[in-house]
């Protein structure tokens, strides 16, 4: 059996799939994140291992197939600072990557020459190299201290393997990888006041990072030696849950906040454009996503604010898709990453009138997203992306109104994968099989079986192309006056 670790922010999923990767059990474990000053957002490592410990022996009691554990894979969730002395004691809480402390500190390692074009990206503040700036001038004797950076997920690769090892994918969001070259960047390491020393050991996410230990491999029960990959970060491995691994496959999720994914076969980086550009799990691949902060959240809101469950919102429009409405929602109630960069935008409605319906509120909610992720489709089509189909997965899906809306609005088919597993824990798990069987990923990483296919209304294309270049002259307006 294998065993797909999905490391997070609320909690840790651990998936255990037979020797042909189909899954025969999954538990969770939750932990909390502290946020002891606004906008900060801590965890503490050993929450992760007791919830990975606590997850194995679930899965264990209920698995006998758990002894003959063959191979592990771990995604995490990405940017986090995990912070090592030179016995691999934890100095401070790692800093996650919703953490916005080091805006001040990203925006500075952003303008330094050669920072975007090395790593391909933006220096946003959530991620890694900021942090450790921040920690520099903010937290002198921890940081004169720091022997070792991990990402969340390569933390449980040290307590699995005993090693300082760290895939691709999850490494291309530190700002500190030459994410074309696929290796740190001495370079970038400088500008951020690091050295390769301090780096764990780079493998292919799919590649054998390790073993892991022999005292957890007694400890587990275990009957054999297992492998250990080199892992993802989750975004990544959500891909490889899905089967997302060369050009023209992507996903669109639709949860708390909205990623648009793209994978590509080779490396086109377009950070102008604010489109995240990182190393795929897999050899020789990179993917770019568009994120936006608010997306299934802005409903969320929208039913908090209105006292109306989301589920009744969206079922009051019924299940024909009306063309655009004269009520537009700008969705920047967290700021947004994807196209504008822009940590301080907030959102807006505007054109209500006397007449205005908590239903229009509803559709103009759901269009204001639709069109944010379009924004997202646009940089991905700049930066010569091809997306033919999208599978659609987290909570927004179940409103088919949204589904409709969105196919229509980026021109895009989205497939429905049917209940089952298909996230970033069978990505995880997919990458423990391959790492462990030397099988060739494009065998392994399948797509899910399709539960339903959504079509773009042609009949509607046209006024949501008017109405979307409307919502593109907002921002700036909006922008101006807040
Ligand atoms: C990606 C990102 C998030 C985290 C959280 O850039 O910040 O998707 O990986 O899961």
């Amino acid at each position: 059996s294998y065993l797909g670790i999905d490391l997070g922010t609320s909690g840790l999923r651990a998936l255990l799939v037979d020797d042909e990767g189909v899954p025969m059990g999954a538990v969770e474990r939750h932990y909390a994140a502290a946020h002891p000053r606004s906008g900060w957002s801590e965890q503490d490592p050993a929450d992760w291992i007791a919830a990975l410990e606590g997850a194995v022996a679930d899965l264990r009691a209920a698995h006998p197939a758990f002894a003959g554990l063959r191979g592990i894979g771990v995604a995490g969730h990405m940017h986090g600072a995990t912070l090592l002395d030179a016995k691999d004691r934890v100095i401070r809480p790692c800093i996650l990557w919703n953490d916005t402390r080091a805006h001040a500190e990203a925006a500075q390692l952003d303008a330094t020459e050669g920072v975007r074009a090395l790593s391909g990206n933006i220096v946003f503040p959530g991620f890694t190299a900021p942090k450790l700036e921040w920690v520099r001038t903010n937290e002198p004797e921890a940081y004169a201290r720091v022997a070792k950076v991990l990402l969340p997920a390569a933390y449980l690769n040290l307590y699995l393997t005993g090693t300082h090892v760290a895939d691709m994918s999850d490494s291309a969001g530190t700002s500190w990888l030459d994410t074309g070259a696929r290796d740190w960047s001495d370079a970038l390491l400088g500008a951020g006041h690091m050295r390769r020393d301090q780096m764990p050991r780079l493998v292919e996410g799919c590649e054998r990072a390790g073993e892991l230990r022999a005292d957890l491999v007694s400890a587990w029960g275990l009957d054999g030696a297992v492998a250990v990959a080199g892992g993802a970060g989750d975004n990544a491995a959500a891909a490889c849950g899905i089967g997302a691994l060369s050009e023209g496959e992507g996903f669109l999720s639709l949860g708390t906040s909205g990623v648009l994914l793209a994978a590509r076969d080779g490396y086109c980086p377009a950070p102008e454009t604010a489109l995240h550009t990182f190393c795929h799990a897999v050899p020789k691949r990179w993917y770019q996503m568009g994120v936006m902060l608010s997306a299934a959240d802005s409903l969320i809101w929208l039913s908090s604010i209105t006292g109306t469950g989301a589920a009744e919102l969206t079922g009051a429009l019924g299940d024909t898709l009306l063309p655009p409405g004269r009520v537009r929602f700008l969705p920047y109630l967290s700021g947004e990453r994807t196209p504008h960069n822009d940590a301080e935008i907030r959102g807006s409605f505007t054109g209500i009138g006397a007449d205005t319906t908590r239903d229009d509120l509803t559709r103009a909610v759901l269009e204001g997203v639709a069109f944010g992720l379009r924004d997202s489709h646009e940089a991905l089509k700049a930066s010569g992306a091809r997306i033919d189909r999208l599978m659609a997965i987290g909570g927004g899906t179940r409103s088919r109104y949204w589904l409709r809306l969105i196919a229509t609005v980026l021109g895009v088919p989205l497939d429905l994968p049917k209940d089952g597993e298909f996230g970033a824990a069978l990505g995880a798990a997919r990458l423990g099989l391959i790492a462990a069987m030397g099988v060739a990923p494009e065998n392994v990483m399948l797509r899910p079986a399709i539960g339903a296919s959504i079509e773009p209304e042609a009949g509607l294309r046209a006024d949501f192309d008017k109405t979307y270049a409307a919502f593109r002259a907002s921002y700036p307006a909006i922008r101006a006056i807040q």
